[in-house]
């Protein structure tokens, strides 16, 4: 395999100024992306705000020999994301690659959980990656190029105790993706998700004794892998973490074909075949499951 080079492209990174987003900065500037390296620099919870963290990783970048620039918007509005993006067109004429990566954490369990909570956390990750891809993708669309991640999470994927916004965030961030994914094909634009494992603040006092085993540039490598330009994969899902790449499947079981008006009760009896999943098919758009309905009612489904 040769080396993956990102020479001539343009990048921006969100909430890069820790953590996963750094490490993702950092190895994208030192394979010759510039970068634009955005962060709101505020605490774990979305309050607050500093421009350190950013100005940070540009400096390390800077001092590596490479290029980035920072950018301390909040990717929560869209006047932010707007911001974000043309800070990329100003400083380096382009944006090719767009890692949505910014997060903040509000847990509480279901029934404590506040309208705060829920907006606060849906502002960031959701919104949020809403929020920047859009310019950036109109650019892409122009340009017929184009690279996009979004990072869900496991909590969103399989669900978690106490995330129920979060989750809710980082799973629909799966559905923008795919339909991205779809909108972008023409294009050249791919669309992917990344759901990581790694220690960082945002896991403080969950992973501490495996610290060194979860770090955060064990997932960069599979991140830059997707959003280099030689890789054409879209409209796919995958877990990274403490160096394990593995791949997220949302399929769609054989099922059963009721003959007639089915009723509640052939549905008890047929659940076994109802439920399993052997011989799932992926579909590639709500076209595609579709067409799998239209082939059992013998319609034309295309
Ligand atoms: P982190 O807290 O170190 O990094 C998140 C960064 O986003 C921070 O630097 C923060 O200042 C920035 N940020 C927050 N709100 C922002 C806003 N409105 N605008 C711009 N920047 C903002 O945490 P970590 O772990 O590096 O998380 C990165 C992403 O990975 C997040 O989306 C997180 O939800 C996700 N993730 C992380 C996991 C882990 O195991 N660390 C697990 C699953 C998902």
């Amino acid at each position: 395999m040769t080396d993956l080079d990102f020479a001539g492209q343009v990048a921006i990174v969100t909430g890069a100024g820790g953590g996963l987003g750094r490490s993702y900065a950092l190895e994208l500037a030192r394979r010759g992306a510039r970068v634009v390296v955005n962060d709101l620099g505020g605490a774990l919870d979305g309050t607050g705000g500093s421009q350190a963290a950013a100005d940070g990783v540009v400096a390390q970048i800077r001092e590596a020999g490479g290029e980035a620039v920072a950018s301390h918007h909040s990717v929560s509005t869209a006047e932010g994301g707007e911001a974000i993006v043309q800070c990329a067109l100003d400083a380096f004429g382009t944006v090719d690659v767009l890692i949505n990566n910014a997060g903040i954490l509000r847990d509480r369990s279901f029934p404590k959980l506040t309208g705060d909570d829920l907006e606060a956390v849906l502002k960031v990750h959701l919104y949020g990656a809403f929020h920047v891809t859009q310019p950036a993708f109109r650019v892409m669309k122009e340009r017929r190029y184009g690279r996009l991640l979004f990072t869900s999470s496991a909590a969103g994927l399989f669900g978690n105790f106490g995330q129920a916004n979060y989750a809710a965030a980082k799973a629909g961030l799966v559905g923008l993706s795919g339909v991205l994914a779809v909108e972008g094909a023409k294009y050249g634009i791919t669309s992917n998700v990344i759901s990581p494992i790694a220690a960082s603040r945002l896991t403080e006092g969950l992973m501490d004794e495996v610290t060194d085993k979860l770090r955060p540039d064990l997932v960069t490598p599979l991140v830059v892998f997707l959003v280099s330009p030689g890789c054409t994969i879209t409209h796919e899902v995958y877990t990274a973490g403490g160096g394990r790449f593995a791949r997220v499947l949302l399929g769609v079981g054989p099922g059963w074909f009721a003959e007639g008006e089915p009723t509640a009760e052939e549905v008890a009896d047929q659940i076994d075949r109802i439920r399993s999943a052997s011989n799932y098919t992926e579909p590639l758009s709500a076209v595609q499951e579709a067409g799998l309905l239209a082939e059992h009612l013998g319609i034309d489904g295309s």
